[in-house]
């Protein structure tokens, strides 16, 4: 346990790396395409406030947490969380919590990567020039005949899934190492790009910025709360074993504290960045910010095909989605490899294609429910939006309070003292704290306001 030095699956080459490849994971579809819708439908500012409440207080202390348990389990989440409730002599049922985040990872997966696949057509779209000249509703129907097509969803959600596990089977260091190296610092650089062409749009680039900060907490509900607090948790890919199977890779002597507080900051600037690149066009083709999930596939394209550098614009802004959702997508499939090849003796190989195969094939009824099997209704919700629910919702932040839980009240002091190994006594007591007293009861709180307790 403590003593294993290294994951069987190989380990990150050091700390810079550690820190691209966790960024990457985290930095995807819920920074570029999701934040800024939820941003709009929240009203703005007050809700980003909030947003920052649940990083800093809830989503970094967890993330902590998080990267411990996997450091010292040195397994995948399932068997990680075996090892370390036998270390803890604590019930066996916690041992669930691993399982938990490994089907959480395919049922995000399964509809991340039918989104994912929207932005590589997209990126097709604006290169060959469709958005063009053309209206609102010429965009409108753009969208809803190519959501309406069962083949196109199919095809790209496959596209999708098979450079995903072209990159997972390579291994830690040849495929998950290698792409952040490759892709993060190039998603930075073009989320920059797009800032500044933001900024060219002087008077619109100034009410962007003052509809993202302007704090009317009129406009916030207590629905709202639940929804940062959701986001927080998808955003920095908490709660489901990502970041623990990240951790597994985690050399000993590197700092958890420092590494997650540097990531979670990242991944706040890059959705920050993402609403200061897309209100200011938003607002400059007198577009509304409230438009939902569409946002991003029908409102932009719009002032893409209307605005002067909109074709290079619009192209960049596509792979930048792209390039983003891939390096989040090797990360939620990586413990279900991992497990496979634990627990059934997979090689790699096996291993991703089976994990690959279920994934699609989830991902295949998502890309459904948006044509053939929009009526079909669960909870209100088609698939697509029951699986987003779900996870984003319930199991993501369930998944982080039993986290919380489990590294504060569970695990010995002496272990996590141990492996954290911050050097300052009283940093560690305010880690301890939050993660005993204030992200449970924060993550509860919340809970009994959705079932209508409070
Ligand atoms: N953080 C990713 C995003 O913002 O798109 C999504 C994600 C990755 C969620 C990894 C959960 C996870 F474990």
């Amino acid at each position: 346990m403590a003593d294993t030095t290294i994951s069987q699956h190989g380990q990150w080459s050091s700390r810079f790396v550690f820190i691209l490849a966790a960024t990457g994971s985290a930095v995807g579809l819920g920074n570029i395409w999701k934040f800024p819708y939820i941003v709009g439908e929240n009203g703005g500012g007050a809700f980003v406030i909030v947003y920052l409440f649940c990083v800093i207080g809830i989503g970094i202390p967890i993330m902590m947490a998080e990267t411990m348990l996997g450091r010292r389990g040195r397994h995948s989440p399932i068997n990680t969380m075996e090892i370390l409730t036998s270390e803890a002599k604590a019930d066996p049922n916690w041992h669930y919590l691993g399982w938990m985040g490994v089907i959480a990872g395919f049922l995000i997966l399964s509809y991340y990567s039918v989104i994912a696949g929207w932005a590589l057509a997209y990126t097709g779209k604006a290169f060959f020039g469709s958005f063009f000249g053309e209206s609102a509703s010429g965009i409108a129907t753009l969208y809803d005949n190519f959501i309406a097509s069962p083949w196109q969803q199919i095809f790209w959600h496959t596209v999708f899934m098979t450079a995903t596990m072209a990159i997972v089977v390579r291994g830690v260091e040849s495929g998950l190492e290698k792409s952040a190296r490759f892709f993060v610092p190039i998603l930075f650089v073009l989320l920059i790009l797009l800032v500044g062409y933001a900024m060219t749009k002087e008077s619109y680039y100034f009410q962007g910025l003052h509809f993202l900060f302007n704090f009317d907490f009129s406009k916030l509900s207590g629905d709202s709360v639940l929804v940062a607090m959701g986001q927080a948790f998808f955003s920095l890919g908490l709660g489901m074993g990502a970041i623990m199977m990240y951790g597994a890779y985690l050399p000993k002597d590197i700092s958890i504290a420092k590494t997650s507080m540097i990531i979670a900051g990242a991944d706040t600037l890059v959705a920050l960045l993402a609403g200061i690149a897309i209100f200011p066009l938003v607002f400059a083709n007198g577009l509304t910010p409230a438009d939902g999930p569409g946002l991003i596939f029908k409102t932009l394209p719009i002032a893409f095909g209307n605005m002067f550098g909109g074709w290079l614009v619009g192209i960049l802004f596509f792979v930048l989605l792209f390039f983003a959702a891939l390096t989040s997508a090797v990360s939620l499939i990586e413990p279900a490899v991992a497990w496979l090849v634990e627990a059934h003796k997979f090689d790699r190989y096996k291993a991703c294609v089976w994990s690959g195969l279920l994934t699609w094939g989830l991902g295949v009824g998502v890309a459904l429910s948006f044509n053939l099997w929009s009526g079909l209704k669960l909870f209100g919700h088609n698939l697509f939006g029951l699986v987003d629910y779900l996870t984003s919702n319930l199991m993501l932040p369930i998944g982080g309070f039993c986290i919380a839980v489990f590294a504060g009240w569970i695990m010995q002091q002496q272990h996590s003292e141990s492996e954290l190994a911050v050097s300052s006594p009283q940093f560690y007591q305010l880690w301890k704290f939050s993660v005993c007293y204030i992200a449970p009861s924060a993550v509860f709180l919340v809970f009994l306001h959705v079932v209508g307790v409070i």
